[in-house]
């Protein structure tokens, strides 16, 4: 396994957008691991899969009808050889990915392709809920990012176009999920370095990651 830097936070954080100009500065790869909730879920809404059935899940994680793909932009992923980052990007895919995400069987079934992500050629910098405590326990350095819920709120709205008071609802229900479930909550790793993006701009929380991540490699 190669270097990694992980960057967990709740949703709308900004994990994406820091993660994707991290990797930039770094010359590495990066991988925004809810893509492969959002594709799963995805994946089983179109083959009208059950969202309660573990196993037919569990199994739709290795079918290769769906796929992801670590691009410099996004995380894409592709269902049918169609690319379908765009309509997994809506909140209603989210929601959907945070319940497939709660299933024990269905995270572990993921772990190994999450894992294959760094494969040592370059450094990765992974995000999303545990990449710091149990896709990469021991990535040698460990962000949790974090910002005001109006504040992300607003942020993923405006990006999808969508109104604010549902999205702030939205959001509230799906981090609720994603931190009280039994598997894998969504949870700050020891030593990470915390970080509340609220005042900042992009570039100032990207300065200060890359700093911190530059005393670890
Ligand atoms: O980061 P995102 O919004 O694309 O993630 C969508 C859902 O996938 C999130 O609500 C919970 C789940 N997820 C997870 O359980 N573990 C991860 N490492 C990443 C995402």
């Amino acid at each position: 396994m190669g270097l990694v830097v992980t960057i967990d936070g709740p949703a709308a954080s900004g994990k994406s957008s820091v993660s994707r100009e991290l990797a930039r500065r770094l010359g590495w790869k990066w991988v925004s691991t809810g893509a492969f909730y959002r594709g799963l879920a995805y994946a089983a809404i179109q083959l009208n899969v059950d969202l309660d059935d573990v196993k037919a899940l569990a199994e739709l994680t290795h079918n290769p009808v769906w796929n992801v793909s670590l691009e410099s932009d996004r995380t894409r992923v592709y269902f049918k050889n169609q690319d379908v980052t765009d309509a997994i990007a809506h909140e209603t895919v989210g929601n959907f990915a945070s319940k497939v995400s709660h299933y024990p069987e269905v995270r572990k079934a993921l772990l190994d392709a999450q894992r294959n992500c760094s494969n040592g050629e370059h450094g990765l910098v992974a995000e999303g809920r545990d990449c710091g405590t149990v896709v990469f326990p021991t990535a040698e350095a460990k962000v949790y990012l974090t910002a005001s819920s109006e504040h992300r709120a607003a942020r993923r709205a405006t990006e999808l176009g969508l109104d604010h008071s549902d999205m702030v609802k939205a959001q509230k229900q799906r981090d609720h999920q994603d931190s009280t479930r039994k598997a894998a909550p969504m949870s700050v790793p020891a030593g990470a370095l915390e970080l509340d993006s609220t005042e900042l701009d992009l570039n100032q929380v990207v300065d200060k990651v890359e700093a911190f991540v530059k005393t670890k490699i």
